[in-house]
């Protein structure tokens, strides 16, 4: 199913969707807008990109007609750089909790920006900033979602570690009611987050969590660390207990 030639309803927390059949990256474009003055709530989509963007550099493949693939333009009244380590952790839940709402999927939110469904990647989030001094100038979320994707439509290398609504459920599904659904839930948890910051929204990660408890192998920009994540503070960031009690506090960080 393609989406509608133009949005008649909006929720309240977006502007205006501005779509794209085929664009490079939605962030990218998100970013562009942002620089010459696209306001709060701007939302870039597409149907496919040819150079979409994960986390680490990696690619994120997005076929024509299959995934949600795209990125909010927020413009927070006041925001410190580092408390930007949270947001995608605020979407993460938001996203999940809307599929969850909307579809029936049990999905699960692991640090700091996938979502699963039994142990395999349905999603992700990318979150990119320009700060200016002390305050960001603005935040592009960007999310990537993997709806009616079959297997062929994954690189061969990510085929056992990826899934989709349609791969669960069985089925297809239109895209347009959960693209509304997403942003409407996103954009309401992003404005909560900017004005109290992480903590509301801890109990519900921590519900949402499959990495809570479990053991971790964590590639942080000091190196490798192993240990068991032990829990979540108030700011977003993970506790992870090593071999020797000792606990570590990470602020980023990308676990296998
Ligand atoms: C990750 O899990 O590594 C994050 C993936 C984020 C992908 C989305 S798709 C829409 C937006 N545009 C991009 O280029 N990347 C994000």
């Amino acid at each position: 199913m393609s989406y509608p030639r133009t949005f008649h309803e909006l929720p309240p927390g977006v502007k205006r969707i501005r779509y794209y059949p085929r664009i490079g990256s939605t962030n990218t474009r998100a970013k562009q807008l942002a620089e010459r003055g696209a306001p709060d709530g701007t939302v870039v989509l597409a149907d496919a990109q040819s150079a979409g963007r994960g986390r680490q550099g990696r690619p994120w493949h997005s076929p024509p007609g299959k995934g949600l693939y795209f990125s909010v333009l927020l413009r927070p009244p006041r925001l410190e750089p580092a408390a930007l380590a949270a947001l995608p952790l605020v979407a993460a839940v938001s996203a999940a909790g809307q599929l969850r709402a909307v579809t029936g999927t049990p999905v699960a939110v692991k640090w700091p920006n996938d979502l699963l469904v039994d142990c395999r990647k349905i999603g992700g989030i990318l979150a990119e900033a320009r700060a200016s001094g002390r305050d960001l100038r603005y935040a592009v979320l960007g999310i990537g979602l993997n709806i009616n994707h079959r297997p062929g439509d994954f690189p061969a290398h990510l085929r056992e570690r990826a899934t989709s609504l349609h791969l669960i459920h069985g089925r297809e599904f239109d895209r347009t009611p959960l693209l509304l659904a997403l942003l409407g839930e996103i954009t309401r948890h992003c404005r909560l987050f900017f004005e109290t910051g992480f903590a509301p929204f801890r109990p519900r990660w921590e519900e949402m969590s499959v990495t809570l408890g479990s053991a971790v192998a964590l590639h942080r920009p000091g190196g490798m660390l192993r240990g068991q994540a032990v829990g979540i503070d108030d700011t977003g960031a993970l506790l992870v207990e090593d071999c020797r009690g000792e606990r570590h506090r990470i602020i980023w960080g990308e676990i296998d």
